[in-house]
């Protein structure tokens, strides 16, 4: 009653920000796996253990949680050990909920013996993070209710996701409260209208490989996602001054930014322009990321 998974990060390209009931979002999210960021977790049931023994988690009581629901399906009362690896540093500011959510899900489901489909799998890691529904499936992911498909294999666009760390400091407000506030913005209505427009773009984009589209949708809808937060009630700053000056940097260059719910920036473009930002960006601490599978069993 052993297994070991491995999840990658991802990086939203249309965001998730607020849900209803269940974590079912307010609006569908578009995004990648990431291939250097990722989450390696081993689950391990044994009768003889009292209680669940959790090594580095960040949320033990949302973990144990988690494998209640996994242990209910199974029929299974059985305690684990729950031992986590992230290959980026907890504190880089890069979310490790999506890679570990998705991690436990699926190394818990198969110590279980459930045989679970892609979807079944994606909806259940929705339940312990949002994002991490997006970590299942290969590539270019996306998340429309209950769970995320895979629009494209990794192979299909080789883009770069390079973060510049501006900052190793954990955030001092969880994205968990920020969802549940949304609606006290006074633009989270305006945002709904316009995303599926924005959808609409980024999927001509995505298709196309238009790189310019696809920087011009993704910088609208970082822009737009950070002005609900900081218009929200309490407001979310989550910038820095370096965040700015990163943005500023690359201005003449092809390539564009997005960011989360932190001050790091994702900066894109395409392989071949790789050296070029990079040589632009070195004063930073850099992890540049390839498009990435999904959750995989090792
Ligand atoms: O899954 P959560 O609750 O950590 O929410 C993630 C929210 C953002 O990272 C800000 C956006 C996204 O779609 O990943």
């Amino acid at each position: 009653m052993k297994a070991t998974a491995v999840a990658p990060a991802n990086i939203a390209f249309i965001k998730y920000w607020g849900r209803k009931a269940n974590r079912i979002p307010y609006n569908p999210s578009i995004s990648m796996n990431l291939s250097v960021c990722e989450t390696t977790t081993t689950v391990e049931f044994s009768s003889e253990l009292t209680r669940d023994v959790i090594t580095r988690g960040f949320d033990s009581a949302r973990i144990v949680e988690h494998l209640d629901r996994l242990r209910k399906l199974a029929g299974v009362k059985k305690k684990a050990r729950i031992t986590t690896e992230n290959s980026f540093p907890a504190s880089s500011g890069i979310a490790s909920s999506a890679s570990g959510f998705a991690a436990l899900t699926v190394a818990a489901a198969s110590a279980l013996g459930l045989t679970l489909s892609e979807r079944e799998l994606s909806a259940l890691a929705r339940v312990g993070s949002g994002s991490a529904a997006r970590s299942i499936p290969d590539g270019f992911v996306k998340w429309e209710r209950e769970y995320a498909y895979s629009l494209y294999p990794p192979t299909h666009w080789d883009l770069r996701d390079i973060i510049v760390i501006v900052s190793r400091r954990t955030k001092k407000i969880s994205s968990s409260e920020g969802h549940d506030r949304v609606k006290t913005s006074p633009f989270f209505t305006r945002r709904l209208d316009a995303i599926p427009g924005r959808i609409k773009r980024l999927e001509t984009a995505l298709k196309t490989k238009n790189f310019p589209l696809f920087g011009a949708v993704i910088e609208e809808e970082c822009l737009d996602m950070h002005h609900v937060m900081q218009t929200q009630d309490p407001p979310l700053f989550y910038w820095n001054e370096d965040t700015r000056r990163v943005i500023d940097a690359i201005q003449d260059l092809p390539a564009h930014y997005t960011i989360d719910a932190g001050p790091n920036v994702h900066v894109f473009c395409e392989a071949k322009n790789e050296p070029l930002i990079v040589s632009r960006l070195n004063e930073w601490e850099l992890i540049i990321n390839k498009p990435a599978r999904g959750v995989h069993i090792v």
